[in-house]
């Protein structure tokens, strides 16, 4: 007995299925995008911030940064250095929302967002729960390491130590680290000390943040 095949002619996608899906598409990427960098640790205050969105539109680290990110080549870091209230930290969300969208390869991936001084503090933690390896080794190992604020903690002996194990296992092993900074590399050198600074020294583009204090609205 004879059985009628249906057709197996694909059906011509419309323009209208044809903008939808890319729609659905340009929402899965936001989605993936936002819960990548929630789970990096990004501050709610940051999480929103892009590069079109900095106040002072006409600061030439904007170029700056927008040339390091097209050069990127998954392994160089950043560090960006400026005074109070320049947008340092701003900045750099905004680098890694731009980063995060334009790289795929980055989504779900295991980034670090933190203060320097939290970061300590939880590795100090650590080893009062019983778990520092642990704690440690994602640091370490995060795909990309954004330290906010770094030279701003106490630089004990302890720090410093924790530190350059930090920056020389990522160094060895091509891993990005970004770092914001009120010190310039010769402050930050006495602050965190001389093996940890130059090795971040020679891996990242280093970024100075000129401009007036964004917090103080109409300052001079
Ligand atoms: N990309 C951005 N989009 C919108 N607003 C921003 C952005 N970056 C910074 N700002 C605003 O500029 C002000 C200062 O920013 P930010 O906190 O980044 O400064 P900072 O240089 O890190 O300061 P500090 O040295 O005190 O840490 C804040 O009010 C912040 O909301
Ligand atoms: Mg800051």
């Amino acid at each position: 007995m004879w059985t009628e095949i249906p057709s197996a002619v694909p059906t011509e996608e419309t323009p209208a299925l044809r903008s939808q899906r890319a729609r659905a598409e340009v929402r899965a990427a936001i989605r993936a995008v936002d819960s990548t960098l929630r789970q990096s640790g990004l501050p709610p205050r940051c999480m929103g911030f892009t590069l079109e969105m900095f106040p002072d539109r006409a600061n030439p680290a904007l170029r700056q940064i927008a040339d390091y990110l097209e050069d990127w080549d998954g392994t160089r870091g950043l560090i960006l250095t400026g005074g109070y209230g320049v947008g340092k930290t701003g900045l750099l969300a905004a680098a890694l929302r731009a980063l995060v969208t334009d790289h795929p390869s980055l989504w779900a991936a295991p980034l670090h967002f933190a203060l320097a001084a939290d970061l300590l503090d939880l590795l100090r933690q650590g080893y009062e729960a019983g778990d520092a390896a642990q704690r440690l080794a994602r640091v370490r190992n995060a795909h990309l390491l954004a330290l906010d604020d770094l030279g701003a903690e106490k630089p004990t002996e302890w720090v410093q130590e924790r530190l350059l194990m930090i920056v020389n296992h990522r160094y060895e092993r091509l891993l990005p680290t970004w770092i914001t900074t009120n010190y310039g590399l010769n402050g930050l050198a006495e602050r965190i000390g001389e093996r940890t600074i130059w090795r971040l020294a020679e891996t990242c583009a280093v970024i100075e943040i000129t401009g007036r204090n964004l917090r103080i609205r109409d300052a001079p």
